[in-house]
């Protein structure tokens, strides 16, 4: 008997029902924003009746019973400002204002979305010659723009774009978008959904100010372009959560790719959390496409109550696999891309450890909305080039993760803006785990790297082995859950035989739940870290 209740308590099952309890981020949360932009297809080109027509169509197409429902006019109405300071919409593209363009929006129960930009003038003034844009963008005029965008004409979303403020005026971004954000706090009488467009990840600081923000240069109709913009993302999973997000860009589907690569572009925004914003013209969108946009599975990746942002668990050949939880933190079931951004067939085997899955899982094929036969052990898995197979799995059980890369972590001063040369980044390094590393930790108390969701079912005494590349002068600082740090200060400065990382193992506490390590050295420079393993060594 009391052998049957031991093995009944070591059951997958029952150990996966101890999952962890809801924590704060997983109670619902904001999810990504889906709708419509008016910028991909038409750039300056709008009007008041192609804004209406295309508001129109999103409900017809059944893509606003689907969950898309912002309309968002991007660059392009612009018109004048009077001596008062006050815009003025264009004479002809919106000749009787934007207000009743956004009621026609608000009356088919969507929500309306607006642009500006951080500086004095537009991108279109810059790129697509629209003169309109010139003193049209925010600078100056924060207050009053801000009344007549949320308050009179009714928008509830704006993007802000920096042509203006950073190629013009060399404004600094988090100082600029701070004065912004606090003006439309203390304007907007609705609440106001705002998206960063600073084409780089801006700074963890975006996540405090901003729904979401964009992390790539404009996206094209063009794999390249689709391919680029997920590499970008692949290490920013870290800095997405609690209703913010990363923003790959508005969707190019039914724009000219390949219906392998509109798979991939699709399910990997939503995989990936991104906001989803429809770019082409929805009066005739393709069949195909729209069939796509309005797959259920693959929205109910993207809106998971949990937020997530999909992270790379294994880098294969040229393939990556990525995973995340969905539903439930730590639960049986997990979103899994299997995706080959190369020009052959990528042959994935993924030992369903990676996945932290356990016994005989369950796979669907989320994009084909189609039950696969059941697996164990390895995942084996084709991919065409250019392609994705994303799949929901779940497991008999959940496994304790042992192995953390550097690239999942979360660096508190990390930017991609390219200002300074020396700052904490995410490098690529062939012979690392993953292929990738950390370089430039260290050297201040705050530029430290962080892993907040170090996962232990029972808590314990654990083994905590640091991969790091060795080099002159470092030393490493680890501390757990804000306790006593550890510094190691006799490291290696050179690794033995063929290997590029040399290893350090300290002993650690960790509680149930979910610990918090953070690696860094305030004195010098940390060494580059490629990854840690956690092996339980007692109660
Ligand atoms: C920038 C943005 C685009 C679009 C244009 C408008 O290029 O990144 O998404 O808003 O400006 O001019």
């Amino acid at each position: 008997m009391r052998f049957a209740l031991f093995f009944l308590l070591l059951s997958p099952a029952f150990l996966s029902s101890l999952a962890a309890q809801p924590t704060n981020d997983e109670k619902q949360t904001a999810p990504p924003l889906m709708g419509w932009s008016s910028w991909n297809t038409y750039r300056v080109n709008i009007s008041d009746e192609l804004i209406k027509k295309q508001a129109d169509a999103l409900v017809q197409t059944g893509l606003k019973k689907a969950g898309y429902t912002y309309i968002n006019i991007d660059d392009g109405f612009f018109g004048h400002r009077d001596s008062t300071g006050r815009m003025h919409t264009h004479p002809v593209r919106f000749p009787h204002g934007l207000k009743e363009v956004a009621d026609h929006i608000h009356a088919l129960g969507l929500k309306a979305g607006i642009y500006s930009d951080a500086g004095s003038n537009t991108c279109g003034s810059i790129w697509d010659n629209d003169t309109h844009g010139v003193g049209a963008g925010l600078y100056g005029h924060e207050s009053l723009d801000a009344r007549l965008y949320f308050n009179e004409w009714g928008f509830d979303f704006i993007k802000i774009d920096y042509c203006g403020a950073g190629q013009e005026l060399d404004l600094e971004e988090e100082r600029r978008y701070s004065e912004i954000c606090r003006t439309i706090r203390e304007v907007a009488e609705r609440p106001v959904s705002v998206n960063i467009c600073r084409w780089a990840f801006p700074g963890t600081w975006a996540a405090g100010m901003a729904r979401s923000w964009r992390i790539s240069p404009d996206i094209r109709p063009e794999w390249a372009s689709v391919k680029s913009i997920i590499r970008k993302n692949l290490y920013l999973s870290a800095y997405a959560g609690n209703g913010h997000y990363n923003d790959m860009d508005m969707l190019e589907i039914g724009r000219g790719l390949t219906p392998v690569e509109e798979e991939t572009h699709f399910g990997m925004w939503c995989i990936m959390s991104s906001p989803l914003l429809i770019g082409c013209d929805l009066t005739t969108i393709p069949e195909a496409s729209l069939r796509l946009l309005k797959n259920k599975e693959l929205i109910a990746l993207n809106q998971d109550r949990l937020g997530l942002q999909a992270h790379v668990a294994l880098h294969q050949g040229e393939g990556y696999v990525l995973v995340k939880d969905v539903e439930q933190l730590q639960g049986r079931t997990r979103a899994v891309a299997l995706y080959n951004p190369s020009d052959t067939v990528c042959r994935f085997r993924v030992p369903l450890e990676i996945l932290e899955l356990e016994g005989k899982a369950k796979v669907r094929d989320v994009v084909r909305q189609q039950s696969l036969s059941p697996i164990e052990g390895t995942l084996c898995m084709e991919v065409p080039p250019h392609g994705v197979r994303i799949l929901r799995m779940e497991g008999e059980g959940r496994s304790e993760p042992s192995l953390y890369e550097a690239e999942q972590a979360y660096l508190p001063c990390f930017d991609d803006l390219g200002k300074s040369p020396k700052t904490v980044a995410y490098a690529p390094m062939p012979g690392t785990s993953g292929g990738m590393k950390i370089a430039y930790v260290g050297g201040s108390r705050e530029n430290y790297a962080e892993w907040n969701r170090v996962y232990s079912q029972q808590g314990g005494r654990y083994d905590l082995t640091v991969a790091y590349i060795p080099g002159k002068y470092r030393k490493l600082q680890i501390e757990v859950n804000d306790g006593e740090p550890i510094l190691i200060d006799r490291l290696c400065e050179t690794a033995e035989g063929t290997d590029v990382t040399a290893r350090v193992t300290v002993s650690v506490q960790l509680k149930a739940g979910y610990n918090t390590i953070r690696m860094g050295s305030p004195y010098c420079w940390a060494p580059d870290i490629d990854c840690f393993r956690l092996k339980r060594t007692s109660d």
